[in-house]
């Protein structure tokens, strides 16, 4: 079956994501690029993936031993996602201070980061899949509330009280899934 790739991006479109910038430091400065495909792979070694388009410029500096850092935007940072997504089209940019940090750029006001070192680098279609193992963690100041994407549109979370996930520890008996035969 050959998919129809507006129908595709249609029904992704309905996974929310938060919102990243993976910044890589160049000689005279730093590269950036936002990324919604950022996730976590592993905690015991610590390891995190994003996906690069390979037409993208970052994808040309991408390679095993590069540090990179994942920055985790904050809801009022829109600004900072399209202009890192290269579709900022106002005559001044708004403002992108990196600082230097453990070795890679981290962006100030960042409700999170981590520091990464590439260890693998995959195909994965028109994109590289890049995992990087951890190698430093920055939280930014509270209160924390990320920008969400989703729908093709900018979100903010209902801060609301939520319900507490399940334990992620894993259970003695673990438990059997059964499901009926097609
Ligand atoms: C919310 C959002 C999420 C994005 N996620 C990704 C992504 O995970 N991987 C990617 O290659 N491009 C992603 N993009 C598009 C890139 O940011 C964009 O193509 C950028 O211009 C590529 O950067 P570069 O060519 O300057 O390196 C995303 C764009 C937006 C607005």
């Amino acid at each position: 079956m050959s998919l129809d790739s507006g129908a595709l991006r249609g029904v992704l479109s309905q996974y929310p994501t938060g919102v990243t910038v993976v910044a890589i430091p160049v000689e005279g400065g730093v590269h950036a690029m936002t990324a919604g495909s950022f996730t976590s792979v592993s905690l015991e070694p610590p390891l995190v993936l994003f996906c690069v388009g390979k037409r993208a410029r970052l994808a040309a500096l991408i390679q095993v031993d590069l540090s990179f850092s994942v920055n985790v935007l904050r809801a009022e940072s829109q600004a900072l996602s399209t202009y890192f997504a290269g579709s900022w089209r106002e005559p001044t940019p708004p403002p992108h201070p990196f600082v230097p940090w453990a070795g890679v750029p981290l962006l100030e006001d960042a409700a999170a980061a981590l520091a990464c070192r590439t260890v693998s680098v995959f195909e994965g279609g028109d994109h590289w899949i890049v995992v990087g193992e951890v190698t430093d963690l920055h939280l930014g100041l509270a209160p924390r509330e990320p920008l969400v994407f989703f729908d093709r549109r900018y979100h903010r979370v209902d801060a609301g009280p939520g319900v507490g996930a399940p334990e992620l520890e894993p259970p003695e008996t673990p438990a059997q899934l059964f499901h009926e035969s097609w």
